[in-house]
């Protein structure tokens, strides 16, 4: 399968990445306590790397310390974490892969005991699944914000990452600001949805400013948060056109938010016809935009994925679960010994303790 135009270099921005396959931003609940990069994530991203994985995106890193979401998440808020992320990104360098750091702030989808704090968001909206009430951010602590975005991306470049991506979906503080039902602000900050991407668009130029026009910033979007009264396609592509004039390097597709119960993993295996969920709403943002495009959601038959790519779709793919399950997957496509992940979406990877698949543990404990 090496001839497939799935195995051909694409850029984005500055940096060539040697394939289309993209690994999907996925907190590994591995970090130490601090949020400092542990040896066993030393271990998961080199075997990612060797794995033949064109582009591995991290899990989502905080910028702030109200902004973390999880424990054992990987934080990058000081510049005391660098030198474990350079360790991170010399053993995914090592092996012939790009890597780009995830910057993310929970907003209202995290828990006072997690983050210090009243979970922070643009508007008091109650969040049920948390069962949070978050405080509206002031003017000054929306500046914080976006002063820390650009922190941390000049702290990625610091630690030799290959870009980054700002986490814009699945309902935390950036995505809660594109949102109308979660964004209720009447000032600069709210209404419009010029005034809603503001933060965004602040955070981009000051990266832009700060780090220099060839560290590529790409972004995570949602095509919907399934919400009522709230962010939908129509808006997430002219957020794509408004990011794209701002010098953003490409778009991941996604969508969901906790509250609507509709989350970005959806369970379950999918006939081959119905993988790619979120890829119909990425076609239509490609359409619109000129930048690289990352289709995904459910990803799991490499003809799928090859005929997304050959029709035009989309530029690249992009999986999470399905590494988690076989972190040598795209090696395996290359060599033509894999035609589909083993990944049945089951979601039972996930483990406070470390990421780990549970179907393979069963298939091992039956041999
Ligand atoms: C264990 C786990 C952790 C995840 N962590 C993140 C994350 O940190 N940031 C993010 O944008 N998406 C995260 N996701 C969502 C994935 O990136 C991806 O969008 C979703 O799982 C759909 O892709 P898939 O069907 O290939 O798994 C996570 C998914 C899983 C399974
Ligand atoms: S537990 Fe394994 S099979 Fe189930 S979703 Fe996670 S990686 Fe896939």
């Amino acid at each position: 399968m090496s001839q497939s135009p799935l195995f051909s270099p694409v850029n984005l921005g500055s940096k060539k990445i040697k394939n289309r396959f993209v690994r999907s931003a996925t907190h590994d609940f591995m970090a130490e306590e601090d949020g400092s990069i542990s040896s066993r994530q030393l271990e998961l991203y080199r075997n990612l790397a060797q794995g033949g994985i064109g582009l591995i995106i991290t899990g989502h890193a905080y910028v702030l310390p109200s902004g973390k979401a999880s424990p054992r998440q990987i934080a990058i808020h000081h510049d005391r974490f660098i030198p474990g992320l350079r360790k991170l990104t010399s053993v995914v360098h090592e092996n012939e892969a790009k890597i780009f750091l995830q910057l993310s702030h929970a907003g209202r989808q995290t828990k006072e005991k997690i983050c210090g704090c009243q979970p922070l968001a643009p508007s008091p909206v109650y969040e049920p699944v948390y069962q949070v009430m978050p405080r509206e951010m002031s003017q000054g602590e929306i500046e914080e914000v976006i002063q820390a975005f650009v922190a941390a991306a000049r702290r990625a470049k610091e630690a030799d990452f290959d870009g980054v991506q700002l986490h814009c979906a699945h309902g935390y503080l950036l995505s809660s600001f594109l949102s109308p039902y979660t964004n209720r602000r009447q000032d600069q900050w709210g209404g419009s949805l010029e005034n809603r991407t503001r933060i965004i668009l602040e955070i981009l130029r000051g990266i832009r400013k700060k780090v220099g026009e060839d560290f590529p910033v790409i972004a995570k979007l949602n095509s919907s948060d399934y919400l009522p009264q709230g962010f939908e396609i129509e808006e997430a592509i002219k957020v794509a056109q408004m990011l794209e004039q701002e010098g953003l390097a490409a778009i991941e597709v996604s969508g969901g938010s906790a509250e609507s119960g509709k989350g970005s993993m959806w369970p379950g295996l999918r006939p081959e016809e119905e993988q790619g969920y979120f890829v119909p709403a990425a076609s239509l943002i490609k359409k619109k935009v000129k930048i690289p495009i990352i289709g995904l959601g459910g990803l799991r038959s490499f003809r799928i994925m090859e005929k997304i790519i050959v029709e035009g779709q989309v530029d690249m793919v992009s999986m999470s679960r399905p590494f988690i399950r076989e972190p040598d997957l795209i090696a395996r496509f290359e060599r033509g010994e894999a035609s589909t992940s083993k990944c049945i979406s089951c979601n039972k990877c996930f483990n406070p303790r470390g990421i780990i698949c549970a179907e393979a543990k069963k298939e091992e404990n039956n041999l």
